[in-house]
């Protein structure tokens, strides 16, 4: 693997990070869909963090949340020739950013030949970067990470994501009251791809999504499984980068009670 990605990714999601804190207090915000919210810092953010990426590696695919990147096809993904392609979300946590609540960060991910390669994770606030490069561990700035040993349901604090508008009847809330009667305590966060590190890093045990975009996930899915946690399909196959309805946890027990609590 070229060490290069990994600099190039962590000063991609830097600048990122360094906009998202020069917008505060001071951005428009719009309604990308009912009650899915957009600000200005998104997209300077993503613009500044694709040009840094696209610069260093031109020949490289770009999937970005905004506006401008590519679209993703089977065929692209089937062929183990294809360029590395970079998964973005400037600005994961758009809600509690526009209401000056902690729990956002710039999410990028690269996935190459069938496989997420490297993870970078950056929350300007708290100055934490969670990073990952397949087969090499997870770090969070340069400390080693690993899981908890959490290994039982009624133990294990845990976090879920909701897409923007559920429903009272949708079935995303009848899994949020079935993981709150058997763990110790469910959590929603705000930041799908800060779930995923705070996983890795032990502060959560659990974390599952059903409704979330792959560059919501993707960088804190390499950055679990490099934690030693175990990420898994609802139905318990390979976790997707394009498809991801997952559970991630920290040991493969928790993860067979997970999924059967929410099944
Ligand atoms: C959202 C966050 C949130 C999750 C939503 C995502 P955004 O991303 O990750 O935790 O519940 O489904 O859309 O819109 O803030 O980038
Ligand atoms: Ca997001
Ligand atoms: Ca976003």
């Amino acid at each position: 693997m070229n060490d290069n990605y990994l600099k190039v990714a962590r000063l991609a999601a830097a600048a990122g990070a360094k906009i998202l804190l020069s917008y505060q207090g001071r951005f428009s915000v719009r309604e990308k869909a009912p009650r899915d919210l957009v600000t200005e810092a998104d997209v300077a953010a993503q613009q500044a963090i694709q040009k840094i990426l696209l610069s260093n590696f031109p020949d490289h695919g770009f999937v970005g949340e905004e506006e401008g990147h590519d679209q993703v096809s089977a065929e692209m993904l089937a062929d183990p020739n294809h360029p590395p392609i970079w998964i973005v979300d400037p600005l994961d946590g758009t809600v509690n950013y526009v209401h000056q609540l902690q729990s956002f960060a710039v999410s990028i991910a690269m996935y190459h030949a069938g496989e997420l390669q490297v993870g970078i994770v950056h929350d300007p606030v708290t100055r934490e970067i969670f990073w990952a490069q397949r087969g090499g561990g997870a770090f969070l700035n340069d400390i080693p990470i690993r899981c908890s040993t959490t290994d039982r349901l009624e133990q294990a604090l845990l976090a879920c994501s909701f897409s923007a508008g559920t429903q009272h009847d949708s079935s995303e809330l009848s899994r949020f009251a079935a993981a709150l009667d058997e763990a110790q305590s469910v959590r929603r966060l705000g930041s799908a791809a800060l779930n995923l590190c705070y996983v890795a890093s032990g502060r959560l045990d659990g974390y599952w999504a059903t409704c979330v975009k792959p560059w919501d996930v993707a960088a804190g899915a390499l950055i679990v499984s490099e934690a030693q946690g175990e990420i898994l399909s609802l139905s318990g196959e390979k976790f997707d980068t394009w498809d991801p309805r997952f559970v991630a946890t920290a040991t493969k027990s928790l993860n067979d009670q997970l999924r059967r609590c929410l099944a």
